[in-house]
């Protein structure tokens, strides 16, 4: 990165104020806000009706088993209730500073500026969560006063974490449908018009700012296993054994045949001994590309994720711990790390767009100026304990252990941007 690039950056960040630093714990960082679950359902409501669809249908792959267990419309994990922070299952990035969603913030605003500040400008979100990470990209956004003819597009699956995001952004928000497209809307407490979406395709073709953070990974995996035969999709059965306790409980079984997916998606070249496919990120990472191709924009992904590597990914979180995802479905989150050459290989098939990355998200933190806002805000805390929490939350996001090498960021550019990236290259990744 050119020294004067490092410079500017960190001119942004030292605009954005210091909000009270008020940390003794990862809770007391954020205020959060709860909704009640509004659905009452038996815990194991999911693991019969999958046991019944099972018997009906026979075993079932796991990215069918994986978005009834996330996003079913009565128990999916997702969709009643709100699993972040100190007393739920994970926390993220965002969750655990508002640092995070600064450096993320000035980032975007960093290359929309090179890009000649193109408006209006939309910020999209997918898979908001609790609506922190925008909230802080609003609030740099605003002392920037970049925030003119902007408009927030998140697009959620989940109704119980939307009304978390609307308490979170907004002042007021009509929660009635006003199309087909727009499931609820509100006014930020930046006075921006906030829109909500069941998919992307929902959302109005415009230049767009789009993050997407720790969205990819929960979306449906197909799984395959190599053999002596080639590789076979691994499904999920009823485990017959154990059927004598009223539980129904599962079991991993590989088809004897090939499957359509494993026709389709397993590449003739490949080696690995387990090999997950998303057909779903596949589908919606595609859509981004033609968007900031076609419309115009930046796009930010950031997971967990290798390079083309990742074997055996697919796990589920209770509480902060590695649990079995085949038990008690819907209780614990399910996830599988990101392939992000698969998302490379999508870009490229797209053609007229810039793929960077993946950076790891130590590299992106630091190059875009995490150390300069740490020390900043570490300055005006006299507290030791306060001081000692801000230290954990900024090794927590770039230590090698933890979530500094295992996150990673691509982003997009149009390729209709080459000469501004050529002359001042892209923050945070490298650039050829
Ligand atoms: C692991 S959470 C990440 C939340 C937030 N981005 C963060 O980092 O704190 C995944 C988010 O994606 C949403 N989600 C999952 N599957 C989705 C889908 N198919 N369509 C839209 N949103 C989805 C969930 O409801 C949740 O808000």
């Amino acid at each position: 990165m050119h020294r004067s690039e490092i410079s500017k950056l960190n001119m942004i960040l030292s605009r954005v104020r210091h909000p009270k630093f008020t940390v003794k714990n990862f809770t007391i960082v954020r205020t959060y806000y709860n909704v009640k679950r509004k659905v009452k359902v038996d815990e194991d409501y999911l693991a019969k009706h999958i046991h019944q669809k099972i018997r009906a249908k026979g075993p079932v792959t796991v990215a069918e088993y994986m978005k009834e267990v996330l996003t079913n419309p009565m128990a999916g994990y997702y969709m009643h209730k709100d699993m972040f922070g100190d007393t739920g299952d994970f926390v993220t990035s965002p969750e655990i500073t508002q640092m995070f969603g600064e450096i993320i913030a000035v980032w975007f605003l960093n290359e929309w500026q090179k890009m000649g500040s193109p408006k209006p400008v939309q910020i999209v979100e997918l898979g908001p969560g609790r609506g922190t990470l925008c909230n802080d990209i609003l609030r740099v956004f605003s002392h920037f006063k970049a925030l003119h003819k902007a408009s927030l597009h998140l697009v959620e699956i989940s109704p119980t974490l939307s009304e978390v995001q609307a308490k979170q952004l907004c002042n007021e928000t009509n929660p009635t449908p006003e199309s087909d497209t727009v499931y609820k809307r509100g006014m930020s407490h930046h006075g921006i018009p906030v829109f909500w979406h069941k998919q992307l395709e929902d959302v109005p073709h415009s230049f767009s700012l789009i993050v997407a953070h720790e969205f990819f990974d929960a979306l449906p995996i197909h799984k395959f296993h190599k053999t002596f035969n080639g590789y076979k999709e691994v499904l999920i059965d009823i485990d017959c054994d154990e059927t004598t306790d009223s539980l129904p409980k599962f079991r991993y079984t590989l088809a004897r045949n090939e499957t359509p997916m494993s026709k389709l998606l397993v590449k003739p070249d490949e080696t690995r001994e387990h090999v997950e496919i998303s057909p779903d990120s596949i589908a919606i990472f595609r859509t981004i590309c033609e968007r900031v191709k076609f419309s115009g924009g930046i796009a930010l992904v950031c997971d967990y994720g290798h390079n083309g590597t990742g074997t055996d990914t697919f796990r589920a979180f209770k509480k902060h711990q590695q649990v079995d995802p085949l038990v008690l479905p819907g209780t614990a989150d399910l996830t599988a790390d990101v392939d992000f050459s698969l998302l490379r290989n999508v870009a490229n098939e797209v053609d007229g767009v810039i793929t960077l990355g993946p950076s790891t998200q130590k590299n992106f933190l630091l190059k875009t100026g995490l150390e300069y806002r740490f020390k900043a805000l570490a300055r005006n805390i006299e507290d030791k304990d306060q001081l000692e929490n801000l230290t954990e939350c900024y090794n927590f996001l770039v230590d090698e252990e933890k979530m500094g090498e295992r996150f990673k960021f691509c982003a997009l550019f149009p390729e209709t941007a080459r000469k501004i990236l050529n002359k001042a290259a892209v923050v945070g990744f490298s650039w050829q």
